[in-house]
């Protein structure tokens, strides 16, 4: 399998897309997963900070991502998980212990059943499957990273650059698998290149 991880907006989703539909293999995203936790957080009136309470809820989220879409408790939460309310709260509900054993634990069955594929997150490379086939950190520039996600969503650069690094500072400084790059991972600074460039560049890392 393999592992892709890098900070928000560094085109780890388009890249491990493209990659595992060139290689013809399954792709799973895991920052939807904990959108999808924190989405079922404040659906259900949880509050983010409280340990104890989104612990105990955690194991009881019916998630299933399949196709595209994200379905939280049955209903479709594909566009909500991407919103602004999810995309603020995440970092608090992903820093949480029981939070991430849970979803780590159906990240592995994920790839058990699907034979291998590529995943994609914070902590695949480093936590969740160290012996990975491949491992790739894929990073680029706050600002290019923050002009990306305008392109994609619009916002304003400044804003939407804060909020990034805000994220990363979180991300990167929580105790439990912090975003850190592998030592046996390669880094792909994506901020002067196109996606097709990144793909064939990782494409000739493997052949
Ligand atoms: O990749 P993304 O922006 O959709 O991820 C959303 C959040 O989920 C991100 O701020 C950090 C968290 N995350 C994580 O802690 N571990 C992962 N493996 C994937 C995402």
């Amino acid at each position: 399998m393999i592992a892709i991880d890098g900070p928000a907006g560094a085109g780890k989703s388009t890249v491990g897309r493209a990659l595992a539909d060139r290689l013809g293999i399954g792709y799973l995203d895991t920052g939807a997963m904990y959108r999808a936790m924190t989405f079922a957080a404040l659906q259900r009136g949880v509050v983010e900070g409280d340990l104890d309470e989104v612990a105990a809820m955690a194991p009881t989220v019916d998630l299933v991502l399949e196709g595209g879409r994200v379905l939280v408790d049955g209903a479709d939460a594909t566009a909500a998980i991407r919103g602004r309310e999810v995309t603020e709260a995440v970092s608090q509900v992903s820093a949480n212990p029981a939070v991430r054993d849970v979803l780590v634990q159906r990240q592995r069955d994920w790839v058990v059943e699907h034979h291998g594929g590529v995943v994609e997150g914070r902590d695949i490379g480093t936590v969740v499957f160290p012996d990975a086939q491949l491992k790739l950190y894929i990073t680029a520039s706050a600002r290019v990273r923050a002009e990306r996600r305008v392109r994609d969503i619009g916002g304003d650069v400044d804003e939407v650059e804060a909020s990034i690094l805000k994220r990363d500072r979180v991300d990167s400084s929580r105790a439990h698998s912090p975003l850190t790059e592998s030592d046996d991972a390669i880094i792909v600074d994506t901020t002067g290149m196109s996606i097709d460039e990144v793909v064939t560049h990782v494409l000739e890392q493997l052949a």
